[in-house]
């Protein structure tokens, strides 16, 4: 199968996450095209699969990310499709901030009509090393918030992506695949 994924980052960690989905669905036995939405990313037509990720930020997901998905909804709406939500809510031990990432994604998805199959939410990381100070000293604040009593270094990086977990999302959004395969839909 033909599997697109299309994503929006900031710091490159859902880059990184893309492209570590995009393996494992090569050695599931697909073939994957991956794009950053702000480098004109192609459309879903010659796809089986659409995967789109964005990373949220200030409560927001990418708008390059909303744009494609405005763009394209149509087809989006026809095909087997994910979307993968990347924050540092996720890497929370308190299910508020969870349920929190919940509602920006179903307001999101209502507000662009976008219908995925499947929703996958996974903990991204803080790349203090590619903060200016401002954006430090946020970061460290809401940092201790989510993640009350670790100690944080403003010149390290943390990254809290479960990498066994987004294996597991990735091999669930492979399965569901075969069994559109199965059912003759593509
Ligand atoms: C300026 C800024 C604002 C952020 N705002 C939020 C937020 O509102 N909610 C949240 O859960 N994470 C927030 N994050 C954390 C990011 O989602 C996290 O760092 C993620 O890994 C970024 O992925 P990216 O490198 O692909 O953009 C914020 C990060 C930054 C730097």
């Amino acid at each position: 199968m033909k599997i697109l994924i299309i994503y929006g980052t900031s710091e490159g960690q859902t880059q990184k996450i893309a492209a570590f989905m995009s393996n494992i669905l090569l050695e599931e036995g697909h073939s994957t095209l991956m794009a950053n939405a702000t480098e004109k990313p192609p459309a879903p037509e010659d796809f089986d699969a659409v995967l789109i990720g964005s990373s949220i930020h200030l409560h927001s997901y990418k708008s390059a990310i909303k744009s494609y998905i405005k763009e394209n909804l149509v087809s989006l709406n026809e095909k087997l499709t994910g979307f993968f939500s990347v924050s540092l809510a996720m890497a929370s031990k308190n299910a508020t901030e969870h349920e929190e990432v919940k509602e920006i994604t179903k307001s999101f998805l209502t507000k662009t009509n976008w219908q995925p199959d499947h929703i996958y939410y996974m903990a991204g990381a803080l790349q203090f090393t590619k903060y200016d100070y401002l954006k430090k000293m946020t970061m460290r604040t809401i940092a201790k918030k989510e993640r009350p009593g670790e100690e944080i270094d403003i010149n390290s990086d943390y990254e809290y992506s479960d990498w066994k977990k987004i294996e597991a999302q990735t091999l669930n959004f492979s399965i569901s695949l075969q069994n559109l395969k199965l059912h003759g839909q593509t």
